[in-house]
């Protein structure tokens, strides 16, 4: 019989990615959304798996919303993908994104406890709990967390709720610690797509401008439809774990500006962006940078596609975006 798996957060980046994933191995995909005014599936509509999903309705915040999703899939697997995902926003909306990021997480989590206790859980922790804290210049499992944003402290609570679900009730649940991963589907906020979107406008003559924040940040930039991959090997070991997933090398904002105005053509990108306070954060981490031994000799997972193609493939979307 086909496996089941029901993906939250299946409207975003890394649910479309996921689902397409799972469906080519065969496997029945729920995805849950939860109320909209007007439908988003364009992300959906990018990777071409729309009609493919069964939809679910639910919402983090509902606890009985998870339970009934819970009760009446049984799934085999559930990604927790959902989140108020944007950092930048975190300190705008912190109690919003408590509630989403961590209540939301232990409601799931009790949800599969009371009603499916064998289902494995894939909770999307993410480097930004690191924030300050690293060994030696890296990140790896063993490296404390010193996270930096309402965010990063959401995600601390559902880390080690994940944790403590399985060392309390024997459940199989896993942590991802995702470093940054992008795509064509990335949000228009997040920097990457942001560049790619403006430096396409620029191309285009439909602006003239980019504004941006600190350029001097440096992130550890893989592909989503690789990190994907991993989310899913993970719940099919033999025993759970926690992993650090991500490409080993950093790389800062100027050098995505600079790379993505050359593919284009435009030499001088200095002559095109503009730095903006209101991009800045009251608290910045300054270098994420994976240490992935683990994942590699443990899931034998590494990421496919170097940072220069990225960068080059998110410009070609957003260029033929705007072709239309
Ligand atoms: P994303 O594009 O922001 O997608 C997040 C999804 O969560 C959206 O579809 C959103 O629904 C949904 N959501 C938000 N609030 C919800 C709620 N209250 N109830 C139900 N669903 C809700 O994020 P992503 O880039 O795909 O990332 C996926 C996950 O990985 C997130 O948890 C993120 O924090 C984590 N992560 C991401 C990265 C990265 O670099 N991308 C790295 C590490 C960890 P709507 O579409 O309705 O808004
Ligand atoms: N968004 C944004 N907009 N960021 C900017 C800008 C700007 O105009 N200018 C500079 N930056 C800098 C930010 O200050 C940050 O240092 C870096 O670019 C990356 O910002 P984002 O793309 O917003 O991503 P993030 O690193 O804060 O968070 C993403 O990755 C995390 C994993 O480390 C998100 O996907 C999180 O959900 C994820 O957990």
């Amino acid at each position: 019989m086909a496996k089941t798996a029901l993906v939250t957060g299946i409207l975003g980046q890394d649910g479309p990615y996921l689902a397409k994933f799972l469906l080519g191995k065969g496997y029945k995909v729920y995805g849950m959304v939860r109320r909209y005014s007007n439908p988003n599936f364009d992300n959906l509509d990018f990777l071409g798996i729309t009609k493919k999903v069964e939809y679910v309705e639910g919402d983090m915040t509902d606890e009985s919303s998870l339970i009934t999703n819970i009760k009446n899939i049984q799934p085999d697997e559930v990604y927790n993908l959902a989140a108020q995902s944007f950092v930048g926003g975190s300190w705008h909306q912190a109690k919003l994104t408590t509630e989403i990021n961590a209540l939301g997480v232990l409601y799931l989590l009790n949800a599969i406890k009371l009603f499916s206790p064998t289902t494995k859980f894939y909770q999307a922790s993410t480097s930004e709990m690191f924030g300050l804290g690293n060994t030696n210049g890296y990140q790896d499992e063993n490296t404390c967390f010193h996270p930096r944003s309402p965010y990063g402290i959401s995600k601390v609570y559902a880390y080690w709720t994940t944790v403590n679900f399985r060392e309390s009730y024997g459940l199989f649940t896993c942590n991802g610690i995702l470093f940054n991963h992008e795509s064509p589907i990335r949000g228009i906020q997040f920097v990457t797509r942001k560049i790619t979107d403006g430096v396409a406008k620029i191309k285009k003559g439909l602006a003239d401008k980019l504004y941006l924040g600190n350029l001097e940040a440096k992130r550890d930039w893989g592909f989503a439809g690789d990190y994907v991959e991993a989310m899913h090997l993970m719940l099919q070991q033999e025993k759970p774990g926690d992993y650090v997933v991500g490409t080993g090398e950093s790389h800062s904002v100027q050098e995505f500006v600079e790379l993505a105005f050359k593919y284009v053509g435009l030499d001088n990108w200095r002559n095109y962006v503009v730095t903006d306070p209101r991009y800045k954060r009251p608290a910045e981490i300054h270098e994420l940078k994976a240490k992935t031994d683990k994942v590699k000799k443990i899931l034998g997972w590494q990421p496919k596609m170097p940072f220069e193609e990225l960068v080059k493939t998110m410009v070609e979307a957003d260029l033929k975006r705007y072709e239309h």
